[in-house]
């Protein structure tokens, strides 16, 4: 599995741990984020991870910035995108399996790096489940490329 993993000036330390952590796993990681404490503005790894991710030159995304917002609020405005940002591995988990998410995103200023591990972990190993969320995730999809809900007009 291709995995593509971005971060910004805050989130370098971090960043290298769960790169090293996930090729030890036997995944092949590309790194577009920084490598130094320069600053760095999120947007352009969040949008580079995004973007390999939407094109499928990779599996999935992972984000990591100070506290993962900014990074995974620039990835989810590429079409196809479904960051989260999680600071636990119950969340992650229920992200894939319920929400198809393809992008998970952290907050190096939030969390340890045990518990970012163990979010990539339940992540990684977890799979959609489809059938009604499929409903829900379409919806998403409706609201992106429509700027429109056809169902809130209904209720
Ligand atoms: C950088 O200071 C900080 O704003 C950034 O890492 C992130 O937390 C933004 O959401």
């Amino acid at each position: 599995m291709k995995l593509a993993i971005g971060n910004d000036h805050v989130a370098v330390d971090m960043k290298k741990e769960i790169k090293e952590y996930l090729e030890s796993k036997g995944y092949e990681v590309v790194d577009v984020g920084t490598n130094n404490t320069d600053r760095f503005n999120y947007p352009v790894s969040g949008y580079k991870v995004a973007r390999m991710v939407a094109d499928h030159e990779v599996d999935a995304g992972v984000l990591i910035c100070g506290t993962g917002v900014g990074i995974s609020l620039a990835a989810n405005k590429v079409r196809g995108i479904r960051a989260c940002v999680c600071s636990d591995p119950y969340t992650a988990k229920l992200s894939k399996q319920h929400n198809n998410t393809n992008i998970i995103a952290f907050g190096a200023r939030v969390i340890g790096i045990e518990t970012a591990k163990m979010i990539v972990d339940e992540w990684l190993n977890a799979s959609y489940e489809g059938g009604r969320h499929q409903t829900r995730v379409d919806m998403i999809a409706e609201i992106e490329e429509t700027q429109d809900l056809r169902a809130a007009h209904e209720e």
